[in-house]
Order: C-alpha cells, then sequence, then structure tokens
C-alpha cells in the first residue's frame, strides 16, 4: 500500500465519488478467520491480514481465549499459544473457543441470548464472542491503514461480511448485530453471501474460460456451478450470467457437514478407535497445545495426500503415548494388536521416532464421506440445471488434489477450473463486492414467506380451530397464509412484493397497547394457514408502537416486505392516514417469545 499516502492518493483517478473509499471484508469461517482489504485506486490489489505481519497468516485459525472476567484475550495462533502457557487452575478460569461458527447453524432458536460452549463445555454469550473478533479484526485493519494513511476516517470505510448463504433470517440478524455492537456503524456494513463472493472473485476465471475479453463481457446465459468447500460446509450453488454481467442463481443448495473438518472427525474417530476414548479425551482437554500440534501435523498430510500415496506417517506426541501407558497400562504395539480386522496389515508403528504409518487407503477412507457429499449435490445440481459449462471450486478444501481428483473422476462433460488462492476466494471476492452495487445478483427465495390474515370464516372449507368471534358479532378465520414471496421466486434487491392490508378495531381499552405483526415461513409453495405445522412456523415480529394519543378506533394497516441485500426488510403504513412507522423485522426475538 505504501506509507504516507492521503485520502487523494487513494482515490486516485477514480472518479467515482460515491464508490466507498476503501473496502475492509472479515469471512468468519467454521476453521480459518482473517481480514482483507483493497483501495479504491486499485480495488483488486487486496491485502490481507498478513500485510505488515497483523496476522501470522491471511487467516488464522478461528479460536478465541477470553480472560477470567470474560473480557477478550487474544484470537488466533495467539489465543492457542497463551492458552498453552496458562497453569492448570488458569486454564479452569479462562475460556478457549474453537470452531463454533457452526452452532450458530445448529441452533434452532438463536436469540440475543444464545450460549455457546468453549472447550471445557462452559456457557458463554455467543453474541460476545462473535463481537469480540470481529472487534479485533476491526481494530488490526484500521490500524494498518491509519499507519499508511494518516487522514483515513472510519467513516471513509465500507465493512463487509461474508455469511453461508445457508444462513437462516436469525442468524443473519444475529450477525449484523455482532459486528454493530463490535464498533462498525450500520450503514457502513453490509453482509454478502460467502459464495455470491466467492463467484465474484472467480470472474476472471470465468473470464478465460468464456474466452470473454471483459467481465462484462461475459457471455449471456453461461452457467456454472460454484462449490465453495470450506472446513464446516460445503456451499453449493449454481449461477447464471445475465445482462451487464449480472448474476443470477439457479439453484441453491447445501452440502451439510460435507467440508474439510469431516475428515479430520474421521480421524478422530479412528485416534479414538485406537486408543480409546478415555485417553483421547485427556490428550486433547488437557495437553491441548500438544493435540493442535499433533492435528497440524495430521492437516499437513491431508494436505499433500493424492491417490498415489501408499503411506501415510504421523509423528506421535510423548504425551499421547505416556497418556495411554497410564491409563491402560498398554503400549501402543499392543494396543494396534488388538485393532480391528478392517485395519489388519495397514498400520504400523515405528517406535524408534514414534511414527504411526498408516496406509493410503485408511487415510482415503477418512475423505469418504465429504467427497461422497459434494459429488452428490454436483450431480443433483447437474441434473436439475441442465446444461452447465464450467464447475469452479473455491475454498479450503477444494484445495485438496485428492478430492479434485476424485471430482474429476466422476464429474463428466464439465470444465473443472480449481481458483487460485481457493480458500482466499470468498474473502477477497467479499473486498470486491463492496464497490458493486447492491443488485449484482438475482437469487430465489429459499422459502414461501407471508403475514397471518384475517377473514370471514368459510364453513365447511377454513378449519374449526381457527373460528373466532369478534367484537361485531361475525365469525373470522385467523391464521390465514397471506403469502407474499413464493418459495423458488427469483427476488431482486430492492424489490418491494405486493402489499398485505389489515383492519383492526380498537376499543377504549386497547388502544395504547402495541400491536405486533408476525412473519411467517413455509416450506410449502402455497400454504393456506400458517398453522400447517410441520411446514410453517413464525420467524419474525414487529411490534408497533402506539402513536401519542392512542391508535384510532379502527385502523388499516397496509404491510410490505422488501428485499434489503441479504435479508428481507419490512414497510408499515396506516393505509387510513398515510403514516409510515419505523419497523425492523426481528428474527432474533420471536424465538425467545415462542
Ligand atoms: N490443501 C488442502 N488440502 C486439503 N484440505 C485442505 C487444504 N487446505 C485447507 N484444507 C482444509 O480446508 C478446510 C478449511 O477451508 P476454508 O478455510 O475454506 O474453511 P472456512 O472458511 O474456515 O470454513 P467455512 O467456509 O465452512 O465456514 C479445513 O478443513 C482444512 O483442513
Ligand atoms: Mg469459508
Amino acid at each position: 500500500m505504501g506509507g504516507n499516502v492521503s485520502k487523494e492518493d487513494i482515490r486516485g483517478d477514480t472518479k467515482e465519488e460515491e464508490k466507498p473509499l476503501v473496502v475492509v471484508a472479515i469471512d468468519f469461517g467454521t476453521t480459518y478467520t482473517g481480514y482483507a482489504f483493497s483501495l479504491v485506486r486499485s480495488p483488486t490489489q487486496i491485502y490481507t491480514g498478513k500485510y505488515k505481519n497483523k496476522l501470522v497468516e491471511d487467516r488464522e485459525p478461528t479460536t478465541v481465549l477470553l480472560k477470567p472476567d470474560g473480557s477478550f484475550d487474544s484470537f488466533g495462533y495467539r489465543a492457542i499459544r497463551n492458552y498453552g502457557h496458562l497453569s492448570k487452575q488458569e486454564q479452569q478460569n479462562y475460556r478457549f473457543f474453537k470452531t463454533f461458527k457452526m452452532e450458530l447453524h445448529n441452533t434452532t432458536d438463536l436469540s440475543h441470548d444464545t450460549m455457546i460452549k468453549d472447550v471445557r463445555k462452559r456457557e458463554f454469550s455467543a453474541a460476545k464472542v462473535f463481537s469480540y473478533v470481529i472487534e479485533y479484526l476491526k481494530s488490526l485493519a484500521v490500524s494498518v491503514m491509519r499507519e499508511d494513511t494518516t487522514d483515513l476516517k472510519e467513516n471513509d470505510i465500507q465493512w463487509m461480511i461474508s455469511i453461508p448463504a445457508i444462513w437462516s433470517d436469525s442468524c443473519r440478524q444475529f450477525m449484523r448485530e455482532a459486528a454493530t455492537s463490535a464498533g462498525i456503524p450500520e450503514e457502513k456494513l453490509r453482509l454478502v453471501l460467502e459464495p455470491e463472493a466467492a463467484s465474484m472473485y472467480c470472474r476472471e476465471r470465468l473470464m478465460v474460460a468464456t474466452g470473454a475479453a471483459s467481465i462484462d463481457e461475459l457471455p449471456i446465459g453461461y452457467k456454472y456451478i460454484l462449490a465453495d468447500l470450506g472446513g464446516g460446509t460445503a456451499d453449493i450453488c449454481a449461477h447464471e450470467i445475465i445482462e451487464r454481467a449480472k448474476l443470477r442463481e439457479l439453484y441453491k443448495a447445501s452440502g451439510g457437514d460435507f467440508g474439510g473438518n469431516k475428515v479430520d472427525l474421521e480421524f478422530y474417530k479412528f485416534m479414538i478407535n485406537l486408543v480409546g476414548g478415555p485417553v483421547w479425551t485427556i490428550f486433547q482437554d488437557d495437553y491441548m497445545p500438544l493435540s493442535f500440534e499433533f492435528m497440524k501435523e495430521f492437516e499437513a498430510k491431508k494436505k499433500t495426500f493424492t491417490s498415489d500415496v501408499q503411506t501415510v506417517s504421523l509423528k506421535l506426541e510423548n504425551a499421547l503415548l505416556e497418556i495411554l501407558k497410564t491409563e491402560t497400562d498398554e503400549t501402543l504395539e499392543e494396543t494396534l494388536s488388538q485393532m480391528t480386522s478392517r485395519y489388519k496389515g495397514k498400520l504400523s508403528y515405528k517406535r524408534v521416532d514414534q511414527r504411526l504409518e498408516i496406509k493410503g487407503d485408511i487415510m482415503a477412507d477418512f475423505f469418504k464421506h465429504s467427497i461422497d457429499g459434494v459429488i452428490s449435490k454436483i450431480k443433483e445440481i447437474l441434473g436439475e440445471c441442465g446444461e452447465v459449462q464450467t464447475l469452479l471450486l473455491v475454498g479450503g478444501f477444494a484445495e485438496s488434489q485428492y478430492l479434485r481428483e476424485r471430482i474429476q473422476a466422476k464429474i463428466k462433460n464439465v470444465r473443472i477450473l480449481l481458483e487460485q488462492d481457493a480458500r482466499l476466494a470468498v474473502m477477497k471476492g467479499a473486498v470486491l463486492m463492496g464497490y458493486k452495487p447492491r443488485n449484482i445478483i438475482e437469487r430465489r427465495a429459499w422459502y414461501t414467506y407471508g403475514f397471518s390474515k384475517v377473514r370471514l370464516f368459510q364453513r365447511g372449507t377454513d378449519p374449526e380451530d381457527l373460528k373466532v368471534k369478534k367484537e361485531d358479532g361475525k365469525e373470522y378465520c385467523d391464521g390465514l397464509f397471506d403469502i407474499q414471496i413464493k418459495k423458488g421466486q427469483i427476488v431482486k434487491y430492492d424489490e418491494m412484493f405486493p402489499s398485505s392490508t389489515i383492519e383492526l378495531l380498537k376499543d377504549q381499552a386497547s388502544r395504547k397497547n402495541t400491536i405486533t405483526i408476525e412473519l411467517w415461513k413455509s416450506n410449502r409453495k402455497t400454504p393456506r394457514y400458517c398453522t400447517e405445522e410441520e411446514e410453517c412456523s413464525r420467524i419474525a415480529e414487529i411490534v408497533m408502537k402506539p402513536p401519542p394519543k392512542g391508535w384510532p378506533e379502527r385502523i388499516r394497516i397496509e404491510r410490505q416486505l422488501v428485499m434489503g441485500e441479504t435479508e428481507l426488510q419490512i414497510q408499515i403504513k396506516n393505509a387510513t392516514t398515510g403514516e409510515k412507522y419505523e419497523t425492523r423485522l426481528d428474527f432474533l426475538e420471536v424465538n425467545k417469545t415462542l
């Protein structure tokens, strides 16, 4: 970036004043997390946390250490090191977190109060842990940019945070709140979907694949699959290029737990099989820095594994062998001799250098679940989307040669391209998106969304349990699903969906009460009632405060959904007076009240 540049220099020849001066993106991964930034004068010249050694690597392990009072201690490699230096007693009081991003997605009732567990299974506020990480990375990014540009103001920075496409609306709100409580101003924050960010980064590759002279000339109608093979998840989707190099989502899918960490989990299972659960747990819990070292060794072998590798050799830590001896009174040789027949002749141990040798086909087994999952998802998408020309691979796990060999063997007639710096595609792509307008992509709705509506009861049609009698003496059906957005429908940024009007009668007693409006979603394309239990759920609520003099006797409320960049927004109007209400969809509060 060069020392002492002014804001004028950053702007360079760029005349587009509306573009941010600098964009910083944070990629919060299951396994690795980091930040990257660039300046508007050359957006594609992207610096990562490694610039000026703020971080040891472009992204560091997603690990956090908190002090006994719950304040932030350290992140990444530093957190691992600091935790390792603590005495046994101190380790009881500090809190160490790893691989906690998946927990958000797995929590069905995510709220402001959701807790996550540290390595010792003690609970702590999830919101705080996420916020600490963002605050820390933010401070690093700001400090490195200030070193070079002294007149840079926080207001000059556009912040981008990438999130998995499969995240629910409540996870998205959770991340937004974590970022704002970390000090990122709401108006300077954009959430971007990980596969879309990666897609942005891959456009150069697509240019090469299609022979286009520039990104704007990418052929309209060109379809590709983008597979972001990360640690926690494999996000696989298909995009089509539409006019002016915009993208349209053809298919969205989540590969579930087919990320690279599944390989590690299979290896854990193997180790438990080998040394026994209790020994492995003691090694993991009480010798964490050493177990990290051991997993680092495995990671190195995982990275270099190909189908030609005959034997994988792993150096076992002294501590592990000692624990085995103390707990079971056995040596590893004795343990090996008792392994099941499945491993006969496939494992050996060299005492002289403490190396465990594993035959290649056992190692291949560790990859099986992830690779099979990825391949079957890709096949499913190919079946659905018709002619797809290219498969773009990004994410750290995509850097595995073995995985690519397997994909190549099973997926024919599609050009497979591995993005350079695959593990950085999301983070760098998120930086690039910061300079782009928000309407670059059209997506498909995951669910049908709608409000609950009341109308006159239709005998013989409506379910009896939805029948209510109102003040006017008439019978109504309460709980009709008033569809706003249909599952699978293409939705565009800033798109407004048809409004839905309800009429409420307010008696004297309820004039000063709040009015709550509920947003529902359904797995069905055309649900009729909100009570179709298996399929529908209430996902957000909007609480409207009464005006100072209270509500009028009869109030007509117009409700309308608007598509934001990644989240739904809502507009509410008093249809009688035209008065608009300040509102926000709250996807987190609803989980507490359900
Ligand atoms: N060369 C490689 N060969 C095999 N696996 C690799 C290689 N490089 C990284 N990985 C694996 O990729 C995973 C990390 O990928 P990545 O950094 O994309 O994940 P993440 O962004 O942290 O997770 P997610 O996107 O799921 O939240 C880890 O499981 C890691 O072991
Ligand atoms: Mg990722």
